[in-house]
């Protein structure tokens, strides 16, 4: 039987700058945090970096082909800050010039460009990172830069992929550039953040009425193992600080309480000036989603700190895994998961406020075999993307406002701190660097096509 998405649903895959693009050092390119970070040893597995990846800066073109003989109407991208403007402020011709060139590409072969302005790789020239409040204002500096030239061909534009990756897991559990460890820190960063998502949303609404703007943000929904109050209140504070420290700003105007009280020892004093909420909280068109799983928590027996940790208002979380397939990542594979969390999202934040969703990530690092050939007969990732498309067909049947979905990503790339063991691709690339379609990006393929997931 399958299901069918209303025409018009968009259909693409997802990259970022630093996990594809390579060139790290052409073209005038400075260095980002995560070129620093890359270099810090023990920081990345095997350390493996950035500097030639999948050296998609000299491969647009080719990528540009494949994305359309994939069937993709939309790709979402990012592009890399200090590419684009040096550390004095001024632009890079040359960088500029590779993102309008790709930009052509898309509209060429009728794929919808998706222009994300910041998938973590802050200029290392910046001081302070995040944490300092100037650098909200020159990432407002470098949209409106971007703006500038790609402005009249790209409409759909977003200013942040996953602050709590780029405030918390950066700043806090040190795991991510800069790689800090200082609780106070992350939440400057994370207001911050969110400081400049608002100011760019104004800044590009007054520059072009007609884009659609929003934010990416990861939601990993936090339930408690039992009723008990301290599983339940374990579970409350998780999310609190992964989930609404986010949407409640942008949607309501207002940190939410809770959290506020739960991270009073460490919250920075005149952190929030006059006038930063009503910024933050600047209508937006599109949120957009990134889903993996969903975590199970239990409060552990001490609530002292076992070492660092994102979860800044609950160091005594500790995840129980449920019996359920975990993907190379060890991430539980739970698809109603997506559903309920669109449900909530709808009700709680983009229903009322008139905001339309969109998957901007969802995907799985499996241990993808190559046959002799390269090629890869990933059943299992295929699995997992036709079972979140149910899932997001059931949210949209119970009221959710979903347009679009994303996979990520469209191919094996540079995944962080884990380098390059971990494949989220539907596109293999070998050490060579050779594009090999897997199985899955012919299953997907079909989807985009047809709008029919089986
Ligand atoms: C998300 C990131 C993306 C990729 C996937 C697996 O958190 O936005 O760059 O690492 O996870």
């Amino acid at each position: 039987m399958g299901i069918d998405f209303p025409r018009g649903f968009g259909f693409g895959s997802a990259t970022s700058a630093y996990q594809i693009e390579g060139a790290a050092a052409e073209d005038g390119k400075e260095d980002s945090i995560w070129d620093v970070f890359c270099r810090v040893p023990g920081a990345i597995v095997n350390g493996e970096d950035g500097t030639l990846a999948c050296d998609h800066y000299h491969r647009h073109a080719a990528d540009v082909r494949l994305l359309a003989d994939l069937g993709m109407n939309t790709y979402r991208f990012s592009v890399s800050w200090p590419r684009v403007l040096r550390g004095d402020g001024s632009v890079n011709p040359a960088g500029m010039d590779f993102y309008s060139r790709l930009v052509d590409e898309l509209l060429t072969a009728g794929v919808t460009p998706w222009l994300t302005l910041y998938h973590w790789d802050l200029p290392a020239s910046l001081p302070g990172g995040w944490t300092n409040r100037d650098t909200a204002a020159r990432f407002v500096d470098y949209a409106t830069a971007v703006h500038d030239r790609l402005g009249d061909r790209v409409d759909t534009w977003t200013t942040l992929n996953e602050p709590w990756c780029s405030s918390f897991l950066s700043y806090a559990a040190g795991v991510h550039a800069p790689g800090w460890t200082d609780p106070a820190a992350s939440i400057a960063a994370a207001h911050h953040l969110l400081l400049a998502h608002g100011w760019t949303v104004q800044a590009l609404r007054a520059a072009q009425r007609s884009a659609s703007l929003g934010i990416t943000l990861n939601f990993t929904p936090a339930l408690p193992a039992s009723d008990s109050p301290a599983d339940v209140d374990v579970a409350r504070r998780v999310d609190g600080t992964a989930n609404r420290f986010f949407t409640d700003p942008i949607f309501t105007g207002a940190y939410p309480a809770d959290v506020r009280e739960d991270l009073a020892a460490v919250w920075p004093e005149d952190l929030v000036h006059d006038g930063d909420l009503a910024a933050i909280s600047t209508p937006i068109d599109v949120l957009g989603v990134n889903y993996y799983t969903t975590n199970v928590f239990t409060a552990g027996p001490d609530a002292a700190p076992s070492g660092p940790t994102p979860h800044i208002a609950a160091p005594d979380a500790v995840q129980v895994l449920r019996d359920l397939p975990l993907t190379d990542m060890g991430w539980e594979v739970e698809p109603d998961g997506l559903r309920r969390l669109l449900g909530w999202l709808h009700t709680t934040y983009t229903g009322p406020a008139g905001t339309a969703l969109v998957i901007t990530e969802n995907g799985a690092a499996m241990p993808d075999e190559a046959d002799a050939d390269g090629h890869v007969d990933d059943a299992d990732r295929i699995d997992y993307l036709r079972r979140h498309l149910h899932a997001v067909h059931a949210a949209m049947a119970e009221g959710a406002d979903v347009r679009g979905y994303l996979a990520w990503s469209l191919m094996d790339n540079f995944e962080w701190s884990f380098g390059y063991g971990k494949r989220f691709g539907l596109v293999r690339v070998d050490s060579s660097l050779q594009r090999i379609p897997k199985a899955s990006a012919r299953w997907f393929a079909h989807v985009a096509r047809t709008g029919h997931v089986d």
